[in-house]
């Protein structure tokens, strides 16, 4: 039995899966609250479904008009750095968009004041909540069990008093800005996109194993909604777990 709910998909269906659920949860907070707020990953894995949703139908279905666009974190690197998630999602999917209502983690600033900057406008629009509750947060997970930019073994992982905080990677750009594990748990849901063979070991320490330090990315579990994982062939196949489909197992 799963620890986690799953899904194995080729690489197109894991996308077009992705903006159907991206599609129907904005669409129901949408009609429930008037307003979705959504946190989008950066990394490599998200890209093809950013270009997916600069086309349509996703352009038309989604209410875009009433949906606020967070980054779940963002290296301390200015908005047109190459190396910055802003600029991955805007040139190829925010651009195109007519109408957009995003909240930029000012990564040209220093680390503490963005992440300060970052909280203030967080506390501003989700005005008198405990905790923000996401509709939904895009999650990615490194190589190493990383999600966000909480990576194991740092400090920022431990952080419970705080919306967002300051992360360090091992590879530049070390300096991060991240949302805190407490806030994302507290999301309605989460998605994980997690493509390729060499997220394997990681997803068997997230999946199969316990362990006395269990990657960050396993301590994801939203406290009153839903995680899926969105795995693809590549990586289902090579972490092998026993109730993974028969069809990837070796
Ligand atoms: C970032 C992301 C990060 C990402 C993972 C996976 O800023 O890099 O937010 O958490 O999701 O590192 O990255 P890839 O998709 O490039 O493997």
């Amino acid at each position: 039995m799963s620890p986690h709910p799953f899904e194995v998909h080729t690489s197109d269906i894991q996308t077009l899966r992705a903006a159907e659920l991206m599609a129907w949860i904005i669409e129901d907070a949408v009609q429930a609250r008037g307003v979705a707020h959504m946190a989008i990953s950066g990394g490599h894995t998200p890209r093809p479904l950013y270009r997916l949703l600069a086309q349509s139908p996703w352009q038309e279905r989604i209410p875009w008009a009433h949906t606020h666009i967070w980054w779940v974190d963002e290296r301390c690197v200015p908005p047109d750095h190459p190396e910055s998630n802003y600029a991955t999602a805007y040139a190829l999917w925010l651009q195109h968009q007519p109408v957009v209502i995003i909240h930029r983690i000012r990564g040209e600033e220093s680390p503490t004041r963005a992440a300060a900057l970052y909280e203030q406008e967080l506390q501003q629009v989700f005005e008198g909540s405990p905790w923000p509750r996401f509709d939904l947060i895009l999650l990615g997970m490194g190589a190493d069990g990383h999600t966000a930019s909480l990576f194991p073994g740092d400090g920022a992982l431990q952080v419970r008093d705080a919306w967002v905080t300051v992360g360090h990677a091992p590879t530049p750009p070390r300096a991060r800005v991240t949302l805190t594990l407490p806030l994302i748990n507290q999301a309605r849901y989460i998605l994980f996109l997690v493509t390729g063979r060499h997220k394997a070991p990681a997803l068997r320490r997230v999946f199969g194993e316990t362990s006395p330090h269990p990657p960050p990315a396993a301590l994801v579990d939203p406290e009153q909604g839903h995680a899926l994982w969105l795995l693809d062939e590549a990586v289902a196949r090579e972490a092998d777990l026993p109730f993974f489909p028969g069809l990837f197992r070796k």
